[in-house]
């Protein structure tokens, strides 16, 4: 479907932790198009400064009220404009943008894994996936306790969360990878991942010795959003010559077309 510009109406904007916000927007046309996976490019505030739009993965979306929510962390500049809004205040969104997940079959089983503010193009994904009867199970790590509250929005839409903090201070203590280790992998027929680097690399290296098909959420930096400018280009796959562009190609990768390495630090770049 295509995607468009819109001038959204907050209806909410709150701190869920220290620097992580829910966003609800009004924007009719776009919920309507929306898929799993994809996302919006915001201009924070009204005005040209910041010049470039910032994206943000679609985190949940009530089509039928036109209702779009957005999971995010105060990073930098843009997003700390994004965290000043008020209900009632315009915004200006760009999309739906990107290749989002493939959406299973009725009455599949799938597991997601998200870590941190990754997990917010999951959400979207188990709605939709529940209402085609699926069975779906969360994985959720996060720094702390309070950084886990997507748990409970997944849960009332009928999924299975199990949770992992660093800190110990909820759920198992340790890393969410620790928590797919004791999974059954003939119970699933998909995998989806997002989240920091490393956290993916050991989810797909998991699901290819299990030869799980699977799917994995990239970030890169971004400029147009589009596919214009080459400013998300990165090579996914040292053995595939050629780029992808995430904004266009991606930001949704099949788990085997991408080479992720569990050093790495960040969660910024796909592979540098
Ligand atoms: C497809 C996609 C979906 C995303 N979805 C979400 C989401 O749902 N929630 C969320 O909190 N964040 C998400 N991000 C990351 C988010 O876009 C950046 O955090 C944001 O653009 C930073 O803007 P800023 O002006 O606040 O910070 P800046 O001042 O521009 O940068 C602050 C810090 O953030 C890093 N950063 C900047 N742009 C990106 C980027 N595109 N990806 C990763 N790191 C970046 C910079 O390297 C720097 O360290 C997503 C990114 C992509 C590409
Ligand atoms: S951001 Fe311009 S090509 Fe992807």
């Amino acid at each position: 479907m295509m995607s468009g510009l819109e001038m959204g109406r907050v209806l909410d904007n709150h701190p869920v932790t220290r620097d992580w916000f829910v966003m609800d927007i009004a924007a009719p046309a776009t919920a309507q198009k929306c898929q799993p996976g994809q996302f919006l490019h915001i201009r924070p505030i009204p005005t040209y400064d910041p010049l470039l739009r910032r994206p943000l993965s679609i985190y949940d979306v009530l089509s039928a009220s036109g209702i779009i929510s957005l999971l995010y962390r105060v990073a930098g500049r843009g997003t700390s404009l994004l965290a000043k809004a008020e209900p009632e205040d315009n915004i200006d969104i760009m999309g739906p943008l990107g290749r989002g997940f493939t959406i299973p079959m009725e009455n599949e089983s799938i597991i997601l894994v998200g870590g941190g503010v990754g997990v917010a193009p999951l959400m979207y994904l188990a709605r939709v996936s529940l209402e085609r009867r699926c069975r779906v199970k969360l994985l959720l790590g996060a720094a702390n306790a309070t950084q886990l509250g997507a748990a409970k929005r997944f849960e009332r839409v009928g999924a299975q969360v199990k949770t992992a903090s660093l800190d110990g201070s909820a759920g198992r203590h340790g890393l969410v990878t620790d928590l797919l280790e004791e999974e059954n992998p003939s119970d699933y027929s998909r995998i989806y991942t997002c989240g920091p680097v490393p956290m993916m690399a050991r989810v797909s290296a998991w699901a290819k010795t299990h030869d799980m098909w699977g799917e994995v959420s990239l970030e890169e930096h971004m400029a147009c959003g589009v596919g214009a400018c080459l400013g998300c280009a990165c090579q996914l796959n040292a053995l595939q010559p050629g780029y992808a562009k995430v904004c266009k190609d991606g930001p949704v990768f099949n788990i085997d077309a991408v080479e992720l390495s569990p050093d790495q630090g960040g969660k910024e770049k796909c592979l540098e």
